[in-house]
């Protein structure tokens, strides 16, 4: 465990400052957001993720009629969601993300064990199974209806929703929210079997849903595509819907990781270059946010090399 709190590529250090000014300088950007995606489609189709082809499938599936079905017309998209974010100019506001999403999600879990031979689904199975042992020992232990927040094209929400349906003896509720209806439609569309009772589209920081009436909220790797006001929001809002007794649970990078933060120039300024909010992630007090907002003595693990989970329970007393 390094003694460093960030890496120094984020936040205001010189070498972050040094970076964010490549970044910002237009012609260069063009070459590592394009960079960046060929690194990323080469190195997820060497490890067996077919990319195009599972693009190609959702393209030509007919899916797309069905935006119109998920999109709640009353949500308003805020400005720092409008923004470019991994390489796509329309961020996750547009089909070629939310057809690229599965496999981007595959492809994030073989970055964690780099040095080991694992198939992607072995990669896979174990960063989600690594968050769910946390949950085992530290979560609620009676769980009846989750809320996913930021469940993209749903595979953190069916995993979670499968692990939770195994492991109590009663049927499990689950309710995957996103801002984009674009994910939320492949994540219907991918929810083959409708286990998951319903694909929300909303803003986390104001979902209409009634006050406790969830045992268990989850973000998984959502914080760092986020400002640091808004995840605020979210968090207060979690608040009001957490049952008294249940808990947050959120999986993100870990700023103490020595992976992130040893990782290769080329590697991090990629990243920065398509994920606009890291510096606010990175210098962000996750643990003192959910604090402010109610939450109780956050417990935070290194769940795996690259990521911490970090679990938070909402007094029984307090009833919101
Ligand atoms: C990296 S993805 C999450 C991946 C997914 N949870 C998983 O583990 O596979 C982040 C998601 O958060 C969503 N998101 C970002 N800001 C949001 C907000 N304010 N409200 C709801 N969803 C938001 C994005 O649309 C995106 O789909």
């Amino acid at each position: 465990m390094s003694k460093k709190l960030k890496p120094d590529w984020a936040g205001e250090d010189l070498l972050s400052r040094f970076v964010n000014l490549l970044i910002q300088t237009e012609p260069i950007y063009k070459i590592m957001k394009h960079q960046a995606r060929q690194t990323i489609i080469k190195t997820a189709e060497k490890n067996g993720i077919p990319w195009r082809q599972n693009y190609e499938k959702l393209e030509k599936s007919g899916v797309k009629q069905y935006l119109a079905t998920v999109t709640n017309p009353k949500v308003s998209y805020p400005n720092y969601y409008k923004v470019p974010f991994h390489a796509y100019s329309e961020g996750n506001l547009c089909w070629q993300a939310a057809f690229e999403a599965p496999s981007a999600t595959y492809s994030m879990a073989l970055r964690v064990w780099k040095n080991e031979p694992l198939t992607w689904e072995v990669a896979h199975n174990r960063l989600r199974g690594s968050f769910h042992n946390v949950l085992s020992i530290y979560g609620p232990k009676q769980v009846r209806d989750i809320l996913d927040i930021g469940c993209s094209v749903g595979i953190s929400t069916l995993t979670l929703h499968r692990y939770y349906q195994k492991t109590q003896n009663h049927p499990v509720r689950t309710v995957g929210l996103d801002l984009s209806p674009y994910m939320l439609v492949v994540a219907k569309t991918l929810d083959t079997n409708n286990e998951i009772s319903q694909w929300l589209h909303a803003l986390a920081e104001d979902t209409n849903l009634p006050n406790n009436s969830f045992d268990l909220v989850t973000m998984q790797f959502v914080t760092h595509e986020l400002p640091q006001e808004p995840s605020r929001a979210i968090f207060q809002e979690a608040f009001r819907l957490v049952r008294p007794g249940g808990a947050i649970a959120l999986v993100d990078n870990n700023p103490k990781s020595q992976v992130i933060q040893n990782l290769p120039p080329v590697l991090f300024t990629l990243m920065k270059s398509t994920e606009p909010w890291s510096d606010e992630y990175y210098t962000f007090n996750l643990e003192e946010e959910l604090k402010k907002v109610g939450f109780e003595a956050p417990l935070t693990v290194e769940s795996d090399p690259r990521h911490r989970t970090i679990i938070a329970n909402k007094p029984v007393s307090n009833f919101n």
